[in-house]
């Protein structure tokens, strides 16, 4: 089950349970979901993990393998589900997903449209945002994709706050009954503008609809369509700069004349001595830089309003 609702959040209050989903971590970049079994096991390359070890373990733990190997167990959460989930399509990272849900003002009880549904990388998301009273309706045209993400809702217990319906959603727009129901409509298309219209006629009066896109031309597009009945169009592109910040040991016998140094943008650390400001040009320093793995462009999110009609 995914931590929903932050007043409740299991990691604190209790421990892993026959059953519960846990997120294995290994570090930053390496980690799974794992359902939990008192008969099984995980192997990995740092030996075998029994599950019975796990059970009755407080969330965040590090638990050992057979060759004293270790990862932790953590709470799965919609952040860490998106680092987790198996790719079925491009998804939505957490820059993106967090400003969508701050930007369309998606709080507990909203009704939310979404299209496509992918991977269900945002709708887990959606669902923790809205709950618990509010409800995400998601719709993908790709049957397949449907039922692998239905799956999922199910496995990780957020299928009390998501449907999944199969629809074309630019072909046929959303279905009638949510005529002027929903707070917020997102859109993750290829034809955007083609839905546009359908979303206009599900929000309530002042409701916000986004769309995500790649391209520029498929923002532009967007645009024109929303003009007739929106207002207050914006579109943004997300940057995120992650920095690795790592001890470095530093040989400063290589600055150059002009003071330059071959080594990047770091502070010296101090001896905690009082008054000791010696340079020791070999002590470990603490540098800091842009990580080469960070993610660039992602896409564009375009927000819009709803024109009030009277
Ligand atoms: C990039 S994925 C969405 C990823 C999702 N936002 C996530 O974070 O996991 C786009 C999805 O839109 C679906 N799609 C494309 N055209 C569609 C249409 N006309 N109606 C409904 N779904 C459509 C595709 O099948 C695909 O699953």
């Amino acid at each position: 089950m995914l931590l929903l609702d932050p007043s409740k959040k299991i990691s604190f209050n209790r421990c892993i349970r026959d059953g519960d989903l846990v997120i294995v971590y290994e570090r930053h970049d390496t980690m799974k979901a794992v359902k939990v079994f008192e008969n099984s096991v995980l192997q990995n390359r740092f030996g075998v993990f029994k599950h019975s070890d796990w059970i009755g373990k407080p969330f965040g733990s590090k638990v050992f393998s057979n060759k004293g190997g270790f990862v932790y167990l953590l709470a799965p959460t919609p952040e860490l589900w998106t680092l987790v989930l198996s790719h079925r399509t491009q998804i939505l990272y957490i820059a993106d997903i967090s400003f969508v849900i701050m930007y369309s003002e998606i709080v507990p009880g909203c009704l939310v449209l979404e299209s496509g549904t992918g991977s269900g990388s945002l709708t887990a998301s959606l669902a923790r945002a809205v709950a618990p009273t509010g409800h995400v309706y998601t719709f993908d045209f790709h049957e397949q994709r449907a039922a692998s993400a239905r799956e999922d809702f199910e496995r990780t217990g957020i299928n009390t706050l998501v449907t999944v319906g199969v629809r074309d959603i630019q072909g046929e727009g959303f279905p009638d009954e949510f005529f002027g129901l929903a707070d917020s409509v997102f859109l993750d298309l290829p034809q955007p503008w083609l839905a546009i219209p359908s979303a206009g006629k599900m929000l309530k009066q002042d409701g916000i609809l986004c769309s995500f896109s790649p391209c520029i031309e498929q923002v532009q597009r967007s645009c024109e369509t929303l003009r007739s009945n929106f207002t207050d169009i914006r579109t943004f592109e997300i940057l995120l700069r992650t920095y690795e910040i790592r001890e470095w040991k530093m040989d400063c016998s290589k600055v150059d004349d002009g003071g330059s140094v071959a080594c990047p943008p770091c502070k010296r650390r101090q001896p905690s001595g009082e008054g000791s400001m010696r340079d020791n040009s070999s002590s470990p320093a603490v540098m800091a830089r842009p990580s080469a793995e960070a993610r660039g462009h992602t896409g564009y999110l375009t927000f819009a309003r709803l024109k009030c009609i009277l």
